[in-house]
């Protein structure tokens, strides 16, 4: 992290009530900056460990999966930045259930918090990115580069928010600005516990089992990222850069691996 990069920008965080979010919130909050937090709970956010003198928090409400929380949200960070220099896009939820047994309200909820609501977010902040020449970081997921059976909603709903970061990336590609999409792995967060089950409900699952990364470490990789308007899909990890690359070598091997490493949890639900 280069640490001079920090001080005096403008960033926004969305989803930084927790997770990832809450952790690149604590990593900026020592250097002289402006942070804008947006999530439901953002009053609820606490100060941060450590903050500089001279940094600015605003905490915004803002319900993605709501047109008009979102336009309140853009407006009102409107009136009180004049550019911004980092967005990182990260607020999400997940879903989980079979193609076969998710409701169309549950496609339609996880479409509005993960790919409605932050396109409407990222149009209503672009004059003020493109002012700074600035990036947007998003979170995204393996799960957004091939269908993962037991996740058709969450990963149908990321996969079409790189369709439409692509084409930014593709239009402005001479105003200077970055778009980037970090496919993070299994990361130790409450995503599981806030996600919704085939029928909406509250997902209360346990963590992923085996390896996860801890939210400081992705936040850490993301603060990179954030560096680096050239960066564009970034994978973390062997089996990252596995799914990556074997989706247009060989799609039906990499559809095998995913059955039987996933069979058991995509037949339960
Ligand atoms: N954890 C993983 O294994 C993993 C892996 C790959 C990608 N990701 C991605 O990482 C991102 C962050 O998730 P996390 O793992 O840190 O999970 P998390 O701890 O559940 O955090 C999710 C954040 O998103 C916010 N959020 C959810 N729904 C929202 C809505 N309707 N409007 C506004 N904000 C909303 C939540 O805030 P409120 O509840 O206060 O609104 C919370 O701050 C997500 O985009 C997720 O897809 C996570």
């Amino acid at each position: 992290m280069k640490k001079e990069f920090w001080n005096n920008t403008v960033v926004v965080i969305t989803g930084a009530s927790s997770g990832i979010g809450k952790a690149l919130f604590e990593e900026l909050a020592p250097f002289p900056c402006q942070l804008v937090l947006l999530a439901r709970r953002a009053g609820d956010i606490p100060e941060p460990k450590s903050k500089h003198k001279d940094t600015v928090i605003h905490r915004v409400t803002c319900d993605l999966s709501d047109p008009s929380s979102v336009r309140d949200a853009i407006d009102w960070i409107r009136k009180r930045v004049d550019r911004v220099d980092i967005l990182f896009n990260n607020a999400g939820i997940t879903a989980h259930g079979r193609f076969d047994s998710l409701s169309i309200e549950v496609f339609q909820k996880t479409f509005a918090t993960n790919f409605f609501g932050p396109i409407q977010f990222i149009r209503g902040l672009l004059p003020l990115l493109l002012k700074a020449k600035g990036n947007i970081v998003t979170t995204s997921t393996v799960s957004a580069l091939y269908g993962v059976p037991g996740r058709a909603a969450y990963s149908a709903s990321k996969s079409a928010l790189h369709a439409a970061l692509e084409a930014l990336r593709i239009e402005s590609m001479e105003l200077g600005l970055g778009v980037s999409l970090v496919c993070v792995p299994y990361t130790d967060t409450a995503l599981r516990t806030s996600g919704l089950d085939a029928e909406g409900k509250v997902l209360s699952e346990a963590p992923a089992k085996g390896k996860r990364k801890t939210a400081k470490e992705v936040a850490h990789v993301l603060l990179k990222v954030a560096e680096d308007k050239e960066a564009r899909l970034v994978t973390f990890n062997l089996s990252g850069k596995f799914l990556e690359w074997m989706r247009f070598f060989s799609p039906k091997f990499l559809e095998k691996i995913l059955y039987k490493k996933l069979y058991d949890d995509f037949k339960s639900h």
